[in-house]
């Protein structure tokens, strides 16, 4: 898979990138400019060649129906397959014979509109990640979506453009991407549709964090519920500072539950260097409350105050204070809360 990386993951040069692979002889084109429409952040990548895309909910396969998935990348479908189930029709069988009938969740060909979701606009020959969908045909993909005005005629991609168009079901062997789950967002009929209180419940889960598959999915907490009334920070997200303070809640030591004692420190360096701002008061006994000594030192810091070179582009480069605060703490941008310490002649600032 070498070689075979667009632009949105900043790995090619200027214009083009090489379609390295097994098969692919074209160059797949991008430009740098622009915002991708499909980074590659937005995406959950799995071991068994799936993607979770958090936006829309929808599961995919990282290969198109033929190629298979060797771990690493999709290998090239050979041609006769393609055509071997030439027309849509011909298509929609063969997604039929795939799927276990037995399965709650099935595979599917795509909507126009959730097959859209994956096109990617600064690049062509294929206008698709090929860091999610390694080595991916630059062909015509077939929707699920007919043509209201003419059911002869079904919505299809051209992933060598990327532009969409309807073709006549029974002429053209075109590619399919399967996808599983839904995308409430992206269908009025799916959003208008009355769901029963289990479906409602997994749909609050479908977040591209949760395994929608699992069936004791609903037995788990939702995050909205878990942290009704807690208290919140100026920027409306959980104060999770305060809700440990507060007694709320009583985090586990351990992943596996037995308590071990937290080694408590009660120690607050200031951080002066702060060019005008408030000095930045940093508490170890927070941190050391819910944070192992070792999580910190000395991965990020040394146990002497002044050894490291903070500033605000290293944190927000996910160095020092910005390994945790922008990731799994509050945001960097939560200026008042490190920036705590005033001192004369710097009064509020915010
Ligand atoms: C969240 C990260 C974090 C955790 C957890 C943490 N520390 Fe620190 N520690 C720091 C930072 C930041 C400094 C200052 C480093 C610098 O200025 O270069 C520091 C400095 C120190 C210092 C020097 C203090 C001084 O005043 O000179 C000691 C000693 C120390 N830590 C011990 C500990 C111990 C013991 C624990 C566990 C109870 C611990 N630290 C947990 C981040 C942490
Ligand atoms: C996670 C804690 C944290 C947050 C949130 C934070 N800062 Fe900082 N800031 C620091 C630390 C630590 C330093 C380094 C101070 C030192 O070295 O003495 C710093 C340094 C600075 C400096 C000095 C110049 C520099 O870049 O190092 C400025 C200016 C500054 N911060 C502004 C801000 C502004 C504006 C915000 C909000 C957008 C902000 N900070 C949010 C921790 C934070
Ligand atoms: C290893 C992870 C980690 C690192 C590194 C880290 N923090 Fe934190 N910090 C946390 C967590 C977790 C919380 C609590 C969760 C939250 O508030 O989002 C927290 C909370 C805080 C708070 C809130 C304290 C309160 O009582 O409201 C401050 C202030 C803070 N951190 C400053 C810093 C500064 C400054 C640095 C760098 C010198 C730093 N942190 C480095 C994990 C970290």
């Amino acid at each position: 898979m070498i070689g075979k990386r667009v632009l949105i993951g900043g790995l090619c040069g200027a214009l083009t990138c090489v379609a390295g692979g097994l098969s692919a002889a074209e160059q797949q084109q991008c430009v740098d400019s622009g915002r991708a429409s499909t980074p590659t952040e937005r995406f959950a990548i799995f071991d068994d060649g799936t993607v979770r895309d958090r936006v829309t909910g929808l599961l995919w396969k990282r290969c198109a129906v033929g190629q298979s998935w060797d771990g690493t990348t999709c290998r090239e479908a050979p041609r006769k397959q393609v055509k071997s189930w030439f027309s849509w029709q011909g298509a929609k069988a063969m997604v039929a014979r795939l799927n276990d009938p037995s399965q709650k969740h099935q595979w599917r060909m795509p909507s126009i509109s959730e097959l859209k979701t994956l096109v990617e606009s600064r690049c062509q020959k294929p206008a698709i990640n090929l860091e999610l969908f390694p080595n991916a045909p630059a062909w015509p993909f077939w929707s699920s979506s007919e043509l209201s005005s003419n059911p002869d005629y079904v919505w299809r991609i051209d992933f060598s453009s990327g532009k969409l168009g309807t073709d006549l079901k029974t002429n053209y062997s075109y590619y399919v991407r399967l996808v599983k789950g839904e995308a409430p967002k992206l269908d009025g009929r799916t959003m208008a549709k009355p769901r029963s209180a289990e479906e409602e419940e997994i749909a609050a889960r479908n977040d591209g964090i949760h395994d929608i598959e699992n069936p004791d999915l609903t037995l788990l907490q939702r995050y909205d519920q878990a942290t009704l009334g807690f208290p919140l920070d100026t920027r409306d997200q959980v104060d999770w500072a305060k809700v440990l303070l507060d007694g709320i809640i009583e985090p586990r030591t351990t992943r596996e539950g037995d308590q071990v004692e937290m080694a408590v420190w009660d120690h607050t360096i200031i951080f002066k260097d702060t060019q005008g701002m408030p000095w930045v008061r940093f508490p170890h006994k927070l941190h050391s409350m819910w944070l192992a000594c070792e999580n910190c030192h000395d991965q990020f810091f040394e146990t002497k105050t002044g050894t490291a070179d903070i500033s605000m582009q290293s944190i927000y480069t996910g160095q020092h204070c910005g390994a945790c605060h922008g990731r799994v703490a509050f945001s960097p941008n939560s200026c008042e809360r490190c920036h705590s310490e005033l001192y004369p002649g710097v009064q509020k600032w915010w």
